[in-house]
C-alpha cells in the first residue's frame, strides 16, 4: 500500500477526519485511566525542526512514547541540511532508519520535497502554508466544548495565516461554519480559500472572509486569533502591528459573540497585542485544553498513518 502523509488538511476526507477525531477523544479518555497502546512498539520516528517549538515537540515527542515508539528529536542544524545536503538525499536516508517524519519548516515545498523522497510517511509540524496538527486538536476542542462540529459557528480574527488556513480547511471538511475577519491584504491566499468552498459545498459548511472583526464575532461559538507576526516574518512586525491595530480579541469584542463562546489560540500568544490578558486568561479561554489535544490528536495522526 501506497504511504499516506499529513502535510495540509486536504491530505484528508471530512471521513478520515472524523475518524482520527474519535480516535483522539478515545486515547484521552484511556489515558485518564492510564491505558496506553503500543502501537509504534519498537519504531523509531523523526522530528526535524527547522523552528522552535514547545507544544509540537513535546506533545510530538510524549505521543511517540506513550505508544511504545522511540522519538528521534532533530535539529535541522545538527543534519547535514546545514551544510547543504539535500532535501531528498535527507529523506531517502531517514527512510531506511525511521517509520515516520514530523517535520517543522520554513518553506512548504521543503516539506513536499520531503514527502516526495521519504518511503515513510511525514506529517507536517507546522509551515508557512499549514497547521493540520493544530487544526485537528482545535477541532477535538470545538466538540469537547460545543458537543459537534456541524453548525458551530467559528470566527476568525486576524491573520489569514498557517494556522487559519488549516483551520479554514478543516472546518469545511466536517460542516462547520467559518467567518474570518483580516485588514485588507491579508486574507487566506485564494487558492486555498477555493479548496475550503470545494470542500464546504459538499459538507454544508459555509466560509465567508470579511474585513470587519465585529461582523466576524456576531453569533459565534467560537472566537480564534493568533499572533499578527508569525515565525519567519519578524521583519513585518512594525507593519504589521499598525495594519491589525483594530484586530485585537478584548473583553468589547468576546462581548459581541454568542454569550458562551469560547475562546481559542493555538498559543503562543502575545497578552496585549492579538489577545488582551482578560480574555485569554479569563472563563471563556480554552487554550490549555487546545494544547493538550494537540498530545492526543498527533497519536491518532501517528496511529492512521504509520501504526498500520
Ligand atoms: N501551537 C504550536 O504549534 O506551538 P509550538 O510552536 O510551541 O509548537
Ligand atoms: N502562526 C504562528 C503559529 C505558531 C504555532 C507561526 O507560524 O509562527
Amino acid at each position: 500500500m501506497k504511504k499516506r502523509d499529513l502535510l495540509g488538511m486536504t491530505d484528508l476526507t471530512g471521513a478520515e477526519v472524523q475518524a482520527i477525531l474519535n480516535d483522539a477523544i478515545r486515547f484521552k479518555q484511556e489515558r485518564k485511566i492510564g491505558k496506553f497502546s503500543a502501537e509504534l512498539e519498537g519504531k523509531t520516528i523523526g522530528l526535524i525542526f527547522e523552528k522552535p517549538s514547545t507544544r509540537t515537540r513535546v506533545s510530538f515527542e510524549a505521543g511517540i512514547s506513550e505508544m511504545g515508539g522511540k522519538p528521534l528529536f532533530l535539529s535541522s542544524q545538527e543534519l547535514q541540511l546545514s551544510r547543504g545536503e539535500t532535501i531528498s538525499d535527507t529523506a531517502n536516508t531517514l527512510s531506511r532508519y525511521v517509520y515516520g517524519i514530523v517535520a517543522r519548516v520554513r518553506a512548504h515545498n521543503d516539506l513536499k520535497d520531503l514527502a516526495k523522497h521519504s518511503s515513510v510517511p511525514v506529517i507536517n509540524a507546522l509551515s508557512n502554508l499549514e497547521h493540520p496538527c493544530q487544526a485537528l486538536a482545535d477541532l477535538q476542542t470545538i466538540i469537547e466544548h460545543k458537543g459537534k462540529l456541524e453548525g458551530v459557528n467559528v470566527a476568525w480574527v486576524g491573520d489569514g495565516n498557517n494556522v487559519c488556513i488549516s483551520l479554514m480547511l478543516g472546518c469545511s471538511l466536517v460542516g462547520c461554519n467559518i467567518t474570518i475577519a483580516t485588514p485588507n491584504g491579508y486574507e487566506p491566499p485564494a487558492e486555498m480559500v477555493g479548496k475550503a468552498q470545494a470542500n464546504a459545498a459538499k459538507s454544508g459548511s459555509k466560509i465567508k472572509l470579511v474585513n470587519d472583526p465585529a461582523q466576524a464575532v456576531s453569533g459565534a461559538d467560537v472566537v480564534y486569533t493568533d499572533v499578527f507576526t508569525s515565525m519567519g516574518m519578524e521583519a513585518e512586525r512594525e507593519k504589521r502591528a499598525q495594519a491589525f491595530n483594530e484586530f485585537q480579541v478584548n473583553g468589547k469584542l468576546m462581548a459581541q459573540a454568542k454569550k458562551d463562546a469560547i475562546f481559542m489560540h493555538c498559543l503562543p500568544a502575545h497578552r496585549g497585542e492579538e489577545v488582551a490578558a482578560e480574555v485569554i486568561d479569563g472563563p471563556q479561554s480554552v487554550v490549555f485544553d487546545q494544547a493538550e489535544n494537540r498530545l492526543h490528536a498527533q497519536k491518532a495522526v501517528m496511529a492512521f498513518l504509520i501504526a498500520k
